[in-house]
Protein backbone atom coordinates (compact mmCIF):
# COMPACT_ATOMS: atom_id res chain seq x y z
CA UNK A 1 0.00 0.00 0.00
CA UNK A 2 1.52 3.11 -0.61
CA UNK A 3 2.35 5.78 2.16
CA UNK A 4 0.03 9.40 1.95
CA UNK A 5 3.02 10.78 1.25
CA UNK A 6 4.00 9.08 -1.88
CA UNK A 7 0.14 9.33 -3.04
CA UNK A 8 0.28 13.03 -2.42
CA UNK A 9 3.54 13.52 -4.26
CA UNK A 10 1.47 10.92 -7.28
CA UNK A 11 -0.78 13.94 -6.88
CA UNK A 12 1.33 16.50 -7.39
CA UNK A 13 3.11 15.10 -10.01
CA UNK A 14 -0.16 14.47 -11.94
CA UNK A 15 -1.45 17.45 -11.58
CA UNK A 16 -1.77 20.11 -14.71
CA UNK A 17 -0.85 23.44 -13.77
CA UNK A 18 -1.82 26.75 -15.12
CA UNK A 19 0.25 28.04 -18.04
CA UNK A 20 -0.11 31.55 -17.77
CA UNK A 21 -0.37 34.10 -14.75
CA UNK A 22 -3.67 35.90 -15.05
CA UNK A 23 -5.00 39.12 -12.63
CA UNK A 24 -7.81 37.29 -11.02
CA UNK A 25 -6.85 33.39 -11.72
CA UNK A 26 -7.99 31.16 -8.55
CA UNK A 27 -5.23 28.90 -8.15
CA UNK A 28 -4.97 30.45 -4.13
CA UNK A 29 -9.12 30.07 -3.90
CA UNK A 30 -8.74 26.63 -5.23
CA UNK A 31 -9.39 24.91 -1.43
CA UNK A 32 -12.83 27.06 -1.07
CA UNK A 33 -13.85 26.23 -4.31
CA UNK A 34 -13.81 22.51 -4.42
CA UNK A 35 -16.48 22.02 -2.15
CA UNK A 36 -18.86 23.34 -4.86
CA UNK A 37 -17.92 20.60 -6.75
CA UNK A 38 -20.92 18.78 -7.74
CA UNK A 39 -20.70 15.49 -7.79
CA UNK A 40 -22.34 14.34 -10.72
CA UNK A 41 -22.91 16.66 -13.69
CA UNK A 42 -23.14 16.35 -17.90
CA UNK A 43 -21.13 19.29 -19.36
CA UNK A 44 -18.66 21.97 -18.19
CA UNK A 45 -18.57 25.51 -18.79
CA UNK A 46 -16.14 27.91 -17.88
CA UNK A 47 -16.98 31.22 -19.53
CA UNK A 48 -14.21 33.68 -18.26
CA UNK A 49 -11.38 31.39 -19.12
CA UNK A 50 -8.50 33.25 -17.67
CA UNK A 51 -5.42 30.81 -17.15
CA UNK A 52 -7.86 28.19 -16.22
CA UNK A 53 -7.22 27.26 -12.62
CA UNK A 54 -10.54 25.93 -11.91
CA UNK A 55 -10.92 23.78 -15.42
CA UNK A 56 -7.24 22.43 -15.00
CA UNK A 57 -8.03 21.69 -10.93
CA UNK A 58 -11.17 19.43 -12.02
CA UNK A 59 -9.57 17.91 -14.92
CA UNK A 60 -6.62 16.67 -12.55
CA UNK A 61 -8.72 15.17 -10.19
CA UNK A 62 -10.29 13.25 -12.85
CA UNK A 63 -14.03 15.05 -12.72
CA UNK A 64 -13.77 15.65 -16.67
CA UNK A 65 -13.27 12.10 -17.30
CA UNK A 66 -16.07 11.59 -20.16
CA UNK A 67 -17.65 14.97 -20.17
CA UNK A 68 -17.55 17.73 -22.79
CA UNK A 69 -15.66 21.00 -21.64
CA UNK A 70 -16.12 24.48 -23.25
CA UNK A 71 -14.12 27.31 -22.77
CA UNK A 72 -14.97 30.40 -23.41
CA UNK A 73 -13.18 33.74 -23.29
CA UNK A 74 -13.14 37.24 -24.95
CA UNK A 75 -9.52 38.02 -24.34
CA UNK A 76 -8.37 37.38 -28.13
CA UNK A 77 -4.60 37.21 -27.56
CA UNK A 78 -5.12 34.81 -24.70
CA UNK A 79 -7.40 32.00 -26.63
CA UNK A 80 -4.71 32.21 -29.77
CA UNK A 81 -2.12 31.72 -27.28
CA UNK A 82 -3.86 28.85 -26.61
CA UNK A 83 -4.59 27.46 -29.58
CA UNK A 84 -0.89 28.04 -30.70
CA UNK A 85 0.11 25.81 -27.55
CA UNK A 86 -2.48 23.36 -28.38
CA UNK A 87 -1.21 22.89 -32.36
CA UNK A 88 1.85 23.95 -32.79
CA UNK A 89 3.53 23.20 -29.18
CA UNK A 90 7.04 22.43 -30.30
CA UNK A 91 7.58 25.24 -32.55
CA UNK A 92 6.09 27.36 -29.37
CA UNK A 93 8.28 25.71 -27.56
CA UNK A 94 11.48 26.35 -29.74
CA UNK A 95 10.59 30.12 -29.65
CA UNK A 96 10.43 30.30 -26.22
CA UNK A 97 13.25 28.96 -25.48
CA UNK A 98 15.20 31.16 -28.18
CA UNK A 99 13.88 34.00 -26.26
CA UNK A 100 14.71 32.72 -22.34
CA UNK A 101 17.97 32.35 -23.85
CA UNK A 102 18.17 36.23 -24.83
CA UNK A 103 16.64 37.11 -21.83
CA UNK A 104 19.34 35.23 -19.76
CA UNK A 105 21.92 37.69 -21.25
CA UNK A 106 19.76 41.05 -22.06
CA UNK A 107 17.24 40.96 -19.29
CA UNK A 108 14.95 43.96 -18.62
CA UNK A 109 16.57 45.56 -22.18
CA UNK A 110 15.24 42.23 -23.73
CA UNK A 111 11.78 42.26 -22.57
CA UNK A 112 11.29 45.70 -23.72
CA UNK A 113 13.04 45.50 -27.10
CA UNK A 114 10.97 41.91 -27.69
CA UNK A 115 7.16 43.90 -26.30
CA UNK A 116 7.24 47.55 -28.57
CA UNK A 117 9.87 45.99 -31.60
CA UNK A 118 8.40 42.73 -32.22
CA UNK A 119 4.97 41.34 -30.20
CA UNK A 120 2.86 44.99 -30.35
CA UNK A 121 4.00 45.26 -34.55
CA UNK A 122 3.57 41.75 -35.47
CA UNK A 123 0.15 41.91 -33.37
CA UNK A 124 -0.70 44.71 -35.48
CA UNK A 125 0.32 43.61 -38.71
CA UNK A 126 -1.88 40.45 -38.58
CA UNK A 127 -5.08 42.07 -36.36
CA UNK A 128 -8.46 41.69 -38.56
CA UNK A 129 -10.85 44.29 -38.97
CA UNK A 130 -12.76 42.75 -36.11
CA UNK A 131 -10.21 42.97 -33.96
CA UNK A 132 -9.20 39.63 -34.05
CA UNK A 133 -5.40 38.53 -33.94
CA UNK A 134 -5.28 35.43 -35.80
CA UNK A 135 -1.84 34.07 -33.69
CA UNK A 136 1.58 32.95 -34.65
CA UNK A 137 3.33 30.32 -32.62
CA UNK A 138 5.86 33.22 -32.25
CA UNK A 139 3.00 35.31 -31.05
CA UNK A 140 2.45 32.80 -28.66
CA UNK A 141 5.77 32.31 -27.28
CA UNK A 142 5.96 36.20 -26.91
CA UNK A 143 3.10 36.42 -24.95
CA UNK A 144 4.18 33.97 -22.71
CA UNK A 145 7.46 34.65 -22.66
CA UNK A 146 6.26 38.69 -21.14
CA UNK A 147 3.77 37.00 -19.20
CA UNK A 148 6.54 35.28 -17.73
CA UNK A 149 8.85 38.27 -17.06
CA UNK A 150 6.05 41.53 -16.89
CA UNK A 151 5.20 42.69 -13.80
CA UNK A 152 2.98 40.52 -11.90
CA UNK A 153 2.43 38.86 -15.06
CA UNK A 154 -0.48 41.73 -15.65
CA UNK A 155 -2.67 41.63 -19.37
CA UNK A 156 -2.89 45.23 -20.41
CA UNK A 157 -2.85 47.18 -23.41
CA UNK A 158 -3.58 50.89 -24.17
CA UNK A 159 -5.81 52.67 -26.12
CA UNK A 160 -3.73 52.31 -29.34
CA UNK A 161 -4.18 48.36 -28.12
CA UNK A 162 -0.78 47.92 -27.54
CA UNK A 163 0.57 45.68 -24.88
CA UNK A 164 2.07 48.35 -22.52
CA UNK A 165 3.11 46.12 -18.92
CA UNK A 166 6.46 47.54 -17.93
CA UNK A 167 8.99 44.41 -17.22
CA UNK A 168 8.99 42.84 -13.64
CA UNK A 169 11.40 42.48 -11.28
CA UNK A 170 11.94 38.05 -11.72
CA UNK A 171 15.46 37.29 -10.51
CA UNK A 172 15.46 34.11 -12.31
CA UNK A 173 11.88 33.58 -14.15
CA UNK A 174 11.42 30.07 -15.40
CA UNK A 175 10.51 31.11 -19.25
CA UNK A 176 10.63 28.01 -21.38
CA UNK A 177 8.14 25.66 -18.92
CA UNK A 178 8.41 22.40 -21.20
CA UNK A 179 6.81 19.93 -18.88
CA UNK A 180 4.16 22.41 -18.05
CA UNK A 181 3.73 23.72 -21.67
CA UNK A 182 3.61 20.10 -22.50
CA UNK A 183 0.57 19.43 -20.38
CA UNK A 184 -1.77 21.78 -21.06
CA UNK A 185 -1.17 21.42 -24.48
CA UNK A 186 -2.23 17.62 -24.11
CA UNK A 187 -5.12 18.76 -22.40
CA UNK A 188 -6.30 20.76 -24.70
CA UNK A 189 -5.42 18.92 -27.15
CA UNK A 190 -8.55 16.50 -26.29
CA UNK A 191 -11.43 16.33 -28.46
CA UNK A 192 -13.82 16.91 -25.68
CA UNK A 193 -12.18 20.13 -25.07
CA UNK A 194 -13.51 23.28 -27.19
CA UNK A 195 -11.63 26.48 -26.64
CA UNK A 196 -13.01 29.19 -28.38
CA UNK A 197 -12.76 33.37 -27.89
CA UNK A 198 -16.15 34.24 -27.16
CA UNK A 199 -18.25 36.99 -24.93
CA UNK A 200 -19.60 34.79 -21.63
CA UNK A 201 -23.19 35.09 -22.79
CA UNK A 202 -23.00 32.21 -25.27
CA UNK A 203 -23.25 30.04 -22.42
CA UNK A 204 -26.67 30.73 -22.34
CA UNK A 205 -27.10 29.39 -25.76
CA UNK A 206 -25.31 26.33 -25.06
CA UNK A 207 -25.84 24.78 -21.84
CA UNK A 208 -28.25 21.96 -20.96
CA UNK A 209 -29.84 20.89 -17.48
CA UNK A 210 -27.33 19.42 -15.45
CA UNK A 211 -24.27 21.12 -16.68
CA UNK A 212 -21.59 23.12 -14.77
CA UNK A 213 -20.64 26.23 -15.29
CA UNK A 214 -17.64 28.25 -13.35
CA UNK A 215 -17.93 31.91 -13.84
CA UNK A 216 -15.01 34.13 -12.82
CA UNK A 217 -15.67 37.72 -14.53
CA UNK A 218 -13.46 40.59 -13.76
CA UNK A 219 -14.21 41.66 -10.36
CA UNK A 220 -16.41 44.74 -9.64
CA UNK A 221 -14.10 47.37 -7.75
CA UNK A 222 -14.60 47.45 -4.19
CA UNK A 223 -14.15 51.32 -4.69
CA UNK A 224 -14.68 52.76 -8.01
CA UNK A 225 -13.39 56.11 -7.49
CA UNK A 226 -9.77 53.81 -5.75
CA UNK A 227 -10.07 51.56 -9.11
CA UNK A 228 -11.81 53.30 -11.70
CA UNK A 229 -8.59 53.50 -14.61
CA UNK A 230 -8.84 49.55 -14.46
CA UNK A 231 -12.13 49.53 -13.75
CA UNK A 232 -12.77 50.83 -17.46
CA UNK A 233 -9.82 49.41 -18.57
CA UNK A 234 -11.53 46.19 -18.20
CA UNK A 235 -14.22 46.58 -19.95
CA UNK A 236 -16.40 44.76 -17.62
CA UNK A 237 -18.74 47.95 -16.00
CA UNK A 238 -21.83 47.68 -13.69
CA UNK A 239 -23.91 46.81 -16.68
CA UNK A 240 -21.87 43.29 -17.62
CA UNK A 241 -22.53 42.37 -13.77
CA UNK A 242 -26.35 42.70 -14.59
CA UNK A 243 -26.28 40.94 -17.69
CA UNK A 244 -24.15 37.94 -16.00
CA UNK A 245 -26.62 38.07 -12.72
CA UNK A 246 -29.56 37.56 -15.01
CA UNK A 247 -27.60 34.97 -16.96
CA UNK A 248 -26.94 33.17 -14.10
CA UNK A 249 -30.06 33.31 -12.54
CA UNK A 250 -31.40 31.83 -16.24
CA UNK A 251 -29.24 29.09 -15.71
CA UNK A 252 -29.81 28.27 -12.26
CA UNK A 253 -33.66 28.73 -13.30
CA UNK A 254 -32.67 25.75 -16.15
CA UNK A 255 -31.59 23.10 -13.96
CA UNK A 256 -27.88 23.73 -14.23
CA UNK A 257 -25.17 24.19 -11.33
CA UNK A 258 -23.59 27.36 -11.90
CA UNK A 259 -21.10 28.44 -9.20
CA UNK A 260 -19.49 32.45 -9.50
CA UNK A 261 -16.90 34.19 -7.78
CA UNK A 262 -16.98 38.33 -7.37
CA UNK A 263 -15.84 40.55 -5.04
CA UNK A 264 -17.73 41.87 -2.31
CA UNK A 265 -18.38 45.22 -3.72
CA UNK A 266 -22.24 46.91 -2.55
CA UNK A 267 -22.61 45.87 -6.19
CA UNK A 268 -22.25 42.20 -6.43
CA UNK A 269 -23.97 42.57 -2.99
CA UNK A 270 -26.88 44.29 -4.15
CA UNK A 271 -27.16 41.36 -7.34
CA UNK A 272 -27.42 38.31 -5.31
CA UNK A 273 -27.07 38.79 -1.39
CA UNK A 274 -30.54 38.99 -0.38
CA UNK A 275 -31.75 39.66 -4.07
CA UNK A 276 -35.18 38.00 -4.37
CA UNK A 277 -34.58 36.67 -7.82
CA UNK A 278 -31.13 35.38 -6.74
CA UNK A 279 -32.78 33.68 -4.00
CA UNK A 280 -36.23 32.55 -5.56
CA UNK A 281 -33.48 30.54 -8.32
CA UNK A 282 -32.00 28.83 -5.23
CA UNK A 283 -28.30 31.04 -5.58
CA UNK A 284 -26.69 31.50 -2.01
CA UNK A 285 -24.07 34.01 -1.01
CA UNK A 286 -21.15 32.92 0.85
CA UNK A 287 -18.07 34.84 1.73
CA UNK A 288 -14.79 33.35 2.36
CA UNK A 289 -11.06 34.52 2.68
CA UNK A 290 -8.39 34.70 -0.17
CA UNK A 291 -5.29 35.83 -0.64
CA UNK A 292 -4.55 38.73 -3.19
CA UNK A 293 -1.93 38.38 -5.39
CA UNK A 294 -1.98 41.07 -7.64
CA UNK A 295 -2.00 44.88 -6.34
CA UNK A 296 0.96 47.48 -7.66
CA UNK A 297 0.88 48.36 -3.58
CA UNK A 298 3.13 45.55 -2.05
CA UNK A 299 1.18 46.30 1.40
CA UNK A 300 -2.43 45.81 0.03
CA UNK A 301 -1.62 42.13 -1.02
CA UNK A 302 -3.60 40.59 2.17
CA UNK A 303 -5.93 38.59 2.76
CA UNK A 304 -9.68 39.83 1.53
CA UNK A 305 -13.33 38.91 1.38
CA UNK A 306 -14.70 37.37 -1.71
CA UNK A 307 -18.22 36.10 -2.66
CA UNK A 308 -19.14 32.90 -3.68
CA UNK A 309 -22.41 32.53 -5.08
CA UNK A 310 -24.28 28.86 -6.17
CA UNK A 311 -26.93 26.74 -6.20
CA UNK A 312 -24.94 23.68 -5.58
CA UNK A 313 -24.38 22.90 -1.61
CA UNK A 314 -21.14 22.45 -0.86
CA UNK A 315 -19.51 19.55 1.21
C1 LIG B 1 -10.87 37.17 -13.46
S1 LIG B 1 -10.30 36.65 -15.04
C2 LIG B 1 -10.54 34.90 -14.95
C3 LIG B 1 -9.44 34.24 -14.21
C4 LIG B 1 -9.50 32.73 -14.23
N1 LIG B 1 -10.56 32.19 -13.43
C5 LIG B 1 -8.15 32.16 -13.76
O1 LIG B 1 -8.10 31.31 -12.86
O2 LIG B 1 -7.13 32.61 -14.31
C6 LIG B 1 -11.56 37.20 -16.10
C7 LIG B 1 -11.42 36.78 -17.56
O3 LIG B 1 -12.62 37.18 -18.23
C8 LIG B 1 -12.29 37.58 -19.55
N2 LIG B 1 -13.39 38.45 -19.99
C9 LIG B 1 -13.59 39.77 -19.73
N3 LIG B 1 -14.76 40.19 -20.26
C10 LIG B 1 -15.31 39.11 -20.87
C11 LIG B 1 -16.53 38.89 -21.59
N4 LIG B 1 -17.38 39.89 -21.80
N5 LIG B 1 -16.78 37.64 -22.06
C12 LIG B 1 -15.89 36.63 -21.86
N6 LIG B 1 -14.73 36.78 -21.19
C13 LIG B 1 -14.45 37.99 -20.70
C14 LIG B 1 -10.94 38.25 -19.42
O4 LIG B 1 -10.25 38.20 -20.64
C15 LIG B 1 -10.28 37.41 -18.31
O5 LIG B 1 -9.47 36.41 -18.86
Amino acid sequence: MPSPTSTRATERAARVLPLLKWVGGKRQLLPRIRPFYPPTFGSYFEPFFGSGAVFLDLWSAGHLRGRRAVLLDSNSDLVGCYEMVRDRTSEVLGALRALAGEHARLGRAHYYAVRDERFNPLRDARREADGRIPYSAELAAMLIYLNRTGFNGLYRVNARGHFNVPAGRHVRPNIADRPRLERVAAVLQDSAVALRRAPFTEALDLARPGDFLYFDPPYAPLSVTASFTSYTALGFGAEDQRTLQCLVIALAERGCHVLLSNSTSDVIGALYDGNREAEAAGLRTYRVRARRAVNSVATRRGAVDEFLISNIEPR
